[in-house]
């Protein structure tokens, strides 16, 4: 059985959709205060949370874990500049517990969601694995802290794992069980979506002078349920005794911000109002990945590999949860 923890978030909720599908059996241990019940497809849940050890032997006393996959953590860059000691007893300390309680019950295989953010301001785009990491905030610092934590569990503890940086998920399980809900939204998709119902009066675009071909924040959008069956794969090649692994997920390619509402009214049909302000601190130009090392080991290949297809996936997502048309 597969322990994912943050298993009723965006990511995880999916990937268990995934893991499901594979064949595996899942329990899932969310707080619950990002993810929500209902996105929960396994019949095994505990609410719990990460900081709580007795909670997590709990879980490891109960169901027969071969491996975890550990999405639970806080996520947004902006926040973890204004309170950072929250990311790291979450994020850092939080995930040390998950890794002490693996060690304490003989559980060896890890699968990390690490993220793009490790990497800092990128010296070249696109970004290979071996790019220095040099994250801009605490976010980023710890997803990087508990990659070195990682390595040198490996050495010492016959313990393997890989770790997946993600570039930007974006898009919404194309069955329209699940999706991409966060409160409150940050991401641009759904907020140029949200535009587009009418649910927010504008999108404000986080700066227009960047060095890119039309001014605005280039990223690497890479649809949710394809990083989902990466960390199958990922999961299998440990299973396979494959040895311990990072891996950049992204399609190597990037969209501006003004490509992607672009595209966005064109999916929706809808006008979507813009105004030009300042850049958000922190906002790299660029980001796009580098995946060849993705594609060449584990044999994982993007399916959303153009944007308007992914965009359709989060529109049909948008229009059933707000329940209009
Ligand atoms: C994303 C993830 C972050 C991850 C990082 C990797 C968030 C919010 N984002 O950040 O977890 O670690 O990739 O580096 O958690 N934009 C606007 N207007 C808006 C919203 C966004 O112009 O209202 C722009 C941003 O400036 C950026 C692009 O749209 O250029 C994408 O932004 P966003 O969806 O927030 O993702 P990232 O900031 O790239």
């Amino acid at each position: 059985m597969i322990l994912v923890t943050g298993g009723a978030g965006y990511i995880g909720s999916h990937t268990v959709k995934e893991l499901l599908r594979a064949g595996y059996e899942v329990v899932v241990l969310d707080d619950l205060s990002a993810g929500h019940r209902e996105f929960v497809l396994t019949p095994h849940f505990v609410r719990g949370d990460i900081r709580d050890r007795a909670t997590l032997d709990g879980v490891f006393r109960r169901y027969p874990i071969t491996a975890v996959m550990h999405f639970a953590a806080l996520t947004s860059v902006p926040e973890s500049v204004e309170d950072p000691a929250r990311y790291y007893e979450v994020n850092l300390l939080g995930t040390w517990n998950v890794l002490e309680a693996m060690r304490a019950h003989g559980v060896k295989l890890f699968v990390f969601s690490s993220s793009a953010a490790v990497y800092g301001d990128p010296q070249k785009v696109p970004i290979p694995e071996e790019h220095p990491a040099q994250p801009k905030s605490p976010y980023g610092r710890t997803k990087r802290m508990v990659e070195e934590i990682l390595a040198d569990y490996e050495k010492a503890y016959a313990f393997r794992y890989v770790s997946l940086r993600y570039f930007n998920a974006a898009g919404s399980d194309p069955e329209g069980e699940i999706g991409e809900w966060h409160e409150p939204e940050r991401h641009l998709i759904p907020i140029v979506l949200e535009v587009a119902l009418g649910k927010r009066p504008y999108l404000e675009i986080f700066g227009t002078d960047y060095e890119t071909p039309d001014g605005t924040g280039v990223r690497d959008y890479i649809h949710v349920t394809d990083l989902a069956r990466a960390h199958v794969r990922a999961l299998q090649h440990l299973e396979a005794g494959g040895e311990s692994r990072v891996y950049n997920l992204g399609i190597g390619r990037g969209y501006s911000v003004r490509e992607v509402m672009e595209v966005c009214r064109r999916v929706t049909g809808r006008d979507i109002p813009v105004r030009e302000g300042p850049r958000r601190p922190g906002d790299p130009a660029v980001l796009v990945a580098d995946p060849s090392r993705a594609l060449r080991e584990m044999g994982w290949q993007p399916r959303f590999t153009e944007l308007a297809p992914l965009v359709e996936t989060a529109w049909r997502w948008m229009l059933k949860k707000f329940g209009s048309a």
